[in-house]
């Protein structure tokens, strides 16, 4: 059943459904067949984003059907643009933008959002975005994206929450810049790439970061005109156009559904197959996979089989940004080598606060020490069904690994986590033969009983 979103002005209160909703897996059962990878998450949300460059029809396919999707859909829909989401499909059109103001009350649970900064301002030459707030996994300053319009000719104010950026100058048009990352940030990148195509001149991104969604973003903008060069590498070099025509593209394949799934297929010794997936995008999860002993064939230019192995062999991992471990398979990684044959080093490098799934792994019976941002994992012979709680996006994701390899019942409550970045999860899975299920509340998780 689609998850229906509930927003409050309060966002605190701003619940979905999902909240309390509970999943319930019975593990050990093995799994078996294809699943197919939807787009992804992060790209698609970046690409709405960009698409308030152009003032003509943007259409983006291959749009995976989230809450975090219908969210930017709001927000956008908030700012007067024209957006219409049918299926994987999302159409705009952003000829007029009715306010440079975005609401905070969305703004606030999706740092995505924070990124419309950029073509804001490009548009209108003045944005007012909430700031994005702290997060779960840490607090995720936005200094970078703030010192990047600055360079570019923007007068940025930090007051009540709120950054108004502002283009100085009668034309209201940012200026192309040199500009220097300290931290290959993801979204200072994207932010400054989308402010930089309509800006008058050249601009420079040094240290930018390289993650397939960068190329993702600069794709489709190449796309509607822009002039961009180097996104992938550490350089990418914007040339201004005063505006951008029309698209109709299509997001690339979710390398960290693909991730999750490979990673399930591994802890449970099972021989899955996956598809469409850009081999390119998982160079450092397949070459973890081959570590911990789990080998990977291509069927296909963009097909995967994973040929499982009986046991799990520990490795060390330190998360980095691309082509390094992508933080967003940390988690998942982790409840593998719960149960890999030795010790394992875990090393956090990219966000500050991104163990919390320690705690609940614990109560499934993994062996795992936190020190700094150290987990010592070390494996045990099998993980216990056990009632847990997802901490953020990518944790919960885990948790149902874990659950799907442990003995017994395993429930997972949190669900509005889940619900943000996988699509369809649980049919996906029920179709490659787990035993998983939705249901509405705690005690219906309690009462249900899968090993029928
Ligand atoms: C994006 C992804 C997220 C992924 C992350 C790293 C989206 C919507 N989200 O997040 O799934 O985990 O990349 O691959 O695409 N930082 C600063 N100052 C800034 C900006 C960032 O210090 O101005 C720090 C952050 O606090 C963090 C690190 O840089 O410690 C990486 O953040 P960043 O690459 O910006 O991640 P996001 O774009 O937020």
């Amino acid at each position: 059943m689609e998850d229906r979103l509930i927003i409050t002005s309060n966002p605190n209160k701003s619940v979905s459904e999902s909240d309390r909703s509970a999943l319930v897996i019975w593990g050990k059962s093995p799994l078996n067949g294809h699943v197919t990878i939807s787009g992804a998450k992060n790209s698609a949300l970046v690409v709405m984003t960009g698409a308030l460059l152009c003032s003509e029809d943007c259409r983006i396919r291959n749009v995976p059907s989230l809450v975090d999707v219908k969210r930017m859909c709001q927000i956008i829909s908030a700012l007067g643009v024209k957006v219409e989401q049918n299926g994987d499909v999302v159409d705009m059109n952003a000829q007029e933008i009715g306010t440079s103001q975005a609401p905070y009350d969305i703004v606030s649970q999706l740092r995505a959002s924070f990124f419309l900064i950029g073509p804001i301002l490009a548009r209108l030459g003045e944005a007012r975005v909430p700031m994005p707030g702290g997060c779960a996994i840490g607090a995720r300053p936005i200094e970078l994206h703030v010192m990047g319009l600055q360079k570019m000719g923007a007068d940025v104010q930090l007051a009540h929450g709120m950054v108004h950026a502002r283009v100085k100058g009668s034309n209201r048009r940012l200026q192309g810049a040199r500009i220097y990352f300290d931290y290959p940030s993801v979204g200072a990148t994207e932010t400054l790439m989308m402010a930089a195509t309509l800006a008058e001149g050249e601009t420079i991104l040094e240290n930018a970061a390289q993650e397939p969604e960068v190329i993702d973003l600069a794709n489709f903008c190449i796309a509607m005109g822009a002039k961009i060069t180097g996104a992938g590498t550490n350089t990418i070099t914007i040339s201004g156009v005063p505006s951008l025509h029309r698209v109709d593209y299509s997001i690339i394949p979710d390398r960290i559904e693909a991730g999750s799934f490979l990673v399930a297929g591994a802890i449970t010794h099972s021989e899955i197959s996956l598809s469409p997936i850009v081999p390119d995008h998982l160079t450092a999860v397949l070459a973890k996979l081959r570590e911990v002993g789990t080998q990977t064939i291509w069927e296909a230019p963009d097909t995967l089989r994973i040929i499982p192995a009986n046991t799990i062999k520990p490795t060390d991992i330190e998360t980095l940004p691309y082509p390094g471990f992508p933080t967003d398979m940390q988690a998942q990684f982790m409840a593998l080598l719960s149960l890999s044959e030795g010790n394992s080093v875990i090393t956090e490098t990219v966000f500050e606060n991104r163990l919390r799934h320690v705690a609940e792994l614990q109560r499934m019976g993994a062996n795992i020490r936190v020190k700094g941002n150290n987990a010592i994992v070390t494996g045990v012979p099998f993980l216990t069904g056990a009632k847990v709680l997802a901490t953020d996006l990518r944790a919960s994701a885990a948790l149902v690994i874990a659950g799907l390899a442990a003995e017994g019942k395993t429930i997972i409550q949190g669900l509005h986590h889940l619900d943000r970045g996988y699509e369809k999860l649980e049919p996906k899975l029920q179709k490659l033969g787990a035993r998983i299920q939705r249901v509405q509340n705690e005690a219906e998780a309690e009462a249900l009983n899968l090993t029928v």
